[in-house]
């Protein structure tokens, strides 16, 4: 697939993705979230073995992304709203459940399906001019891309409940206070932030980072039993190369050179 609103750039194996529209603030069209289903479903560079991680941010000072494109919501019914909020739920779960770190660096609005997208994604680094919101109470609708679920996980039900009723949008600090966004950085170094913890993770065991992912992802998923998931990783990891490595190496008193295996 051509890209056309997703920019990306290969930096020292670290794939920076820009949602590129920022004349509209980076609103997600249909477009965009074609292309970002793509880019973590089919597209097999991001999963290539060298690749350590992605980071997913905004172009232009103004914006992360400024929520699904309200443009393009004039005249859909209830029937294409279902399969909007469906598509986008699909979406955001392939971010999530991405194998390797997924990093928002958050450099400006993030709201309603920006503030989505940010949530999806396993860490968020956020810019000291970042704004999170759910303001689609505004517009007659609730968060549809997972938002309502998402936050309350973040943030607890209390605030979260406050935030999508209220449309408020909080700041930085707040963010992070709220346990919202990991990090607070000067504005710039959002991306910056999230390659260098990126590389700290990418010295780790790849399937290991991976069975955390799935691990921590269980505790949220219905049907699926967390401890049981963690006990089964365990197991298949106990079983790796890269377990061999790491054991001996501390043993040897010497860096793992892990191989993903
Ligand atoms: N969709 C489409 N276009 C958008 C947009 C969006 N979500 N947000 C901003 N834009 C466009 C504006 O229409 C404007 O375009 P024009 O120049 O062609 O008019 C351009 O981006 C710049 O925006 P503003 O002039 O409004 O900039 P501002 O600085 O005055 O305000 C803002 C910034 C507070 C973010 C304001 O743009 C805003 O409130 N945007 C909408 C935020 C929102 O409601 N998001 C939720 C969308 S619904 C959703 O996401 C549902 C879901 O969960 C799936």
């Amino acid at each position: 697939m051509e890209y056309q609103n997703l920019a990306i750039k290969n930096e020292d194996n670290i794939l920076v993705v820009t949602l590129n529209r920022p004349k509209a603030l980076n609103a997600l069209n249909k477009q965009t979230m074609d292309e970002l289903a793509h880019f973590f479903g089919e597209d097999e560079t991001p999963k290539q073995l060298a690749i350590k991680g992605i980071v997913v941010t905004g172009a232009g000072e103004k914006a992360f992304v400024a929520g699904a494109d309200i443009k393009e919501f004039l005249g859909m019914d209830a029937e294409a709203g279902s399969r909007l909020s469906r598509r986008g739920n699909d979406i955001m779960f392939l971010i999530e459940r991405f194998p390797k770190p997924v990093i928002a660096a958050v450099n400006g609005f993030a709201l309603g399906g920006g503030c989505e997208l940010a949530m999806a994604c396993h860490i968020r680094i956020a810019g000291e001019k970042a704004r999170f919101g759910q303001p689609e109470v505004n517009l007659g609708i609730i968060p549809g891309y997972g938002g309502t679920q998402r936050l309350i996980q973040h943030v607890g039900k209390g605030k979260a409940m406050e935030l999508a009723m209220t449309a408020d949008m909080i700041g930085a600090e707040e963010a992070k206070a709220l346990g919202l966004a990991n990090h607070v950085v000067p504005v710039g170094e959002e991306v910056n932030k999230a390659k260098e913890i990126i590389n700290k993770i990418a010295k780790k065991a790849p399937i290991a980072i991976a069975k955390v992912i799935e691990c921590t992802n269980a505790y949220f998923t219905d049907c699926v039993n967390g401890f049981e998931t963690e006990i089964n990783s365990f197991g298949a990891l106990t079983g790796s190369a890269d377990f061999v490595e790491g054991a001996s190496a501390f043993v040897e008193k010497r860096r793992a050179a892990f191989k993903g295996k």
